[in-house]
């Protein structure tokens, strides 16, 4: 197999400047976040919050997956998810998880390192309810990453889900389905630059405060 038309190491973009100094950034890392966040969605990028979150077993091998960032305050990052699932596991196992926004087209990046841990039922009930129907059984009809005979095997769970609950019908919140909330304890904001001379902002937790340090690109 060929590539040589398509070689990454010839790929190369030059980035274009944008402000990220200690001067104009927000005093705590969700309110700096939210600022990016309102940027990129402008920006027209697809799925801005899509993010990559990384977990690990307790001894410490990792594993990654997107997921879409649904909800997020001063208190942190919320999605769903299947508890039971791979990622589900390994945060009830340990709690460390990674998070990283790759919003390449706009030279930019957040990555977060934190603790996962379960929201409340009654929060995941209101986010649930607020799905479309398909979706509610979607989360019914597939235990994530377990191994399924078929793709056929799935749409029959679906279709007999649908026949239980037909659209108007009230859907239960499947008791191993939920959202997760990813306190941070650091935050950085990466902006491209010209000649790889790109700005890193990090706040680290400290205390009941937020310390910002500037990495080297
Ligand atoms: C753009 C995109 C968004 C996704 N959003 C979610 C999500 O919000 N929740 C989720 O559980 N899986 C989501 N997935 C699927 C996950 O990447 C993953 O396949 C699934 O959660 C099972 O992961 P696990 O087996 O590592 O636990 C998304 C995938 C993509 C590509």
């Amino acid at each position: 197999m060929t590539h040589q038309d398509l070689d990454p190491a010839t790929m190369r973009k030059h980035y274009r400047s944008e402000i990220l100094d200690e001067e104009t950034l927000a005093e705590d890392p969700m309110g700096q976040f939210a600022l990016w966040f309102r940027q990129t969605a402008a920006s027209h990028l697809f799925e801005p919050n899509a993010m990559v979150v990384s977990t690990a077993t307790a001894d410490g091998r990792p594993s990654s997956r997107t997921v879409l960032l649904k909800q997020f305050d001063e208190r942190g990052f919320v999605f769903f998810t299947n508890y039971a699932s791979r990622k589900g596991r390994e945060i009830a196992e340990n709690p460390y998880v990674s998070l990283l926004f790759p919003w390449h087209p706009i030279a930019r990046q957040v990555s977060v390192t934190g603790t996962a841990a379960r929201i409340g039922r009654d929060e995941t009930a209101a986010y649930f309810r607020s799905r479309p129907h398909g979706s509610q059984l979607g989360a019914w009809a597939s235990a994530q990453s377990e191994v399924i005979d078929s793709r056929a095997e799935l749409d029959r769970r679906y279709a007999e889900l649908a026949e239980r609950y037909p659209e108007g019908e009230q859907v239960p919140v499947p008791p191993e389905w939920g959202g997760l909330r990813v306190v941070p304890d650091a935050v950085e904001f990466w902006q491209g630059h010209e000649n790889r001379l790109h700005d890193r902002l990090r706040y680290v937790r400290e205390g009941g405060k937020w310390r910002v340090e500037r990495l080297c690109p």
